[in-house]
């Protein structure tokens, strides 16, 4: 089979190849898959570029990619949820990414049946996101009639959680610039704020969340209109200090971990309103709730842009640009 290979850290045209691999076996509680199709997620390029390097100690050669949806070709001892010939989806662990490829082996309990109507690449562009928004908001308590502030909504994150944050009948607020306003109206906000039109920070606060896609100043500037008592959700912003000690982080990444997060604990402290930073889990039953949420109409998938297998710098380039409205996805099938 053909797989993309992480061979060091820097720029993708330097440190990512497309090889010929062995075939992979599915080794005790594991499924082979057949990939149909991938999607890109930010995480791959900062991948590339070493965001990971500290508290991921990959062995490099190795194969990365995170999401894919394809068919289960055999089933490894013990694995008893899937069939051959089973359509899946699923988001790769970070010690199991290698989904920019024709085929993996991964745990069963990451994978989930493929939601029935949608094509493997509209299957494909949700895992990550979807899964990030659901374990988001349930650290956030996110509950009907609550007030969210959505930053990007028209991102691949953003246009999940926009459609989801409407699901659970919270009351959306949305940033994106004036291009995407309509869309990202189209997908369920009840307001959509441009940010080239209007600063997000002079059109009222009170959030009982902010969904931080962005980091930056816009993680200390979540602080400005959370309401006492809400909650900020980062997915960009610095680390929370319990993230270091989960990770077993040493001394340097955990002093580096406290600095970096300095700003946003005394803007948190001041305005009386907690700070939320995940890394997403992989979890096939989450998937299941996904897939669910798919076939009743609630969630559709966003997809930007589709490039052939042989394209993923480019395709790694296009999302780096940071323009992506929904997602990009690799076509490997
Ligand atoms: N911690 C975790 O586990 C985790 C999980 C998932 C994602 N993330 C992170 O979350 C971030 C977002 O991911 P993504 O997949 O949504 O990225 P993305 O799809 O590349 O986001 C692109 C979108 O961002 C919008 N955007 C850019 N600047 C903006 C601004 N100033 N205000 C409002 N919208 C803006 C763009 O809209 P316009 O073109 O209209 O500007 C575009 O639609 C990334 O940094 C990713 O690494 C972290």
């Amino acid at each position: 089979m053909r797989a993309y290979l992480l061979t060091g850290y820097g720029a993708v045209a330097d440190n990512v190849r497309l090889a010929e691999m062995p075939d992979p076996r599915a080794a005790a509680g594991e499924v082979v898959i057949d990939i149909h199709a991938a999607s890109l997620n930010p995480i791959d390029f900062k991948l590339v570029h070493g965001a990971l390097k500290r508290i991921s100690k990959y062995k490099l050669p190795r194969p990365i990619g995170f999401d894919a949806s394809g068919v289960v070709t055999s089933v490894g001892p013990g694995a008893s949820k899937f069939r051959p010939g089973d359509a899946v989806y699923v988001r790769a662990s970070r010690d199991t990414i290698g989904t920019f490829a024709e085929q993996i082996a991964l745990p069963e309990k990451l994978v989930a049946p493929k939601p029935a109507a949608i094509s493997h690449a509209e299957a494909a562009s949700l895992p990550l996101v979807g899964l990030t928004t659901l374990q988001g908001f349930g650290r956030a308590g996110a509950r009907a009639g609550q007030r969210i502030l959505i930053h990007a909504g028209s991102g691949g994150v953003g246009s999940f959680a926009v459609q989801y944050a409407k699901h659970l009948k919270l009351h959306v607020t949305s940033t994106t610039s004036s291009r995407n306003a309509d869309f990202v109206k189209s997908l369920g906000a009840d307001r959509v704020i441009a940010y080239d039109r209007d600063n997000y920070l002079e059109q009222g606060g009170g959030y009982d969340i902010v969904y931080d896609t962005l980091g930056g100043a816009f993680t200390v500037d979540a602080f400005k209109v959370v309401k006492r008592g809400g909650v900020v959700i980062s997915l960009s912003g610095p680390p929370d200090r319990d993230f270091a000690r989960r990770e077993g982080a040493g001394l340097v990444v955990r002093i580096a971990v406290w600095l970096m997060g300095r700003k946003v604990y005394a803007a948190s402290a001041a305005a009386g309103a907690a700070y939320v930073w995940f890394f997403t889990e992989s979890n096939g039953d989450q998937l299941r709730d996904i897939a669910a949420l798919v076939d009743c109409g609630a969630i559709k998938p966003v997809i930007d842009r589709e490039f052939a297998f042989e394209q993923l710098p480019e395709a790694l380039a296009y999302l780096e640009a940071g323009r992506a409205r929904g997602k990009v996805v690799l076509k490997v099938r």
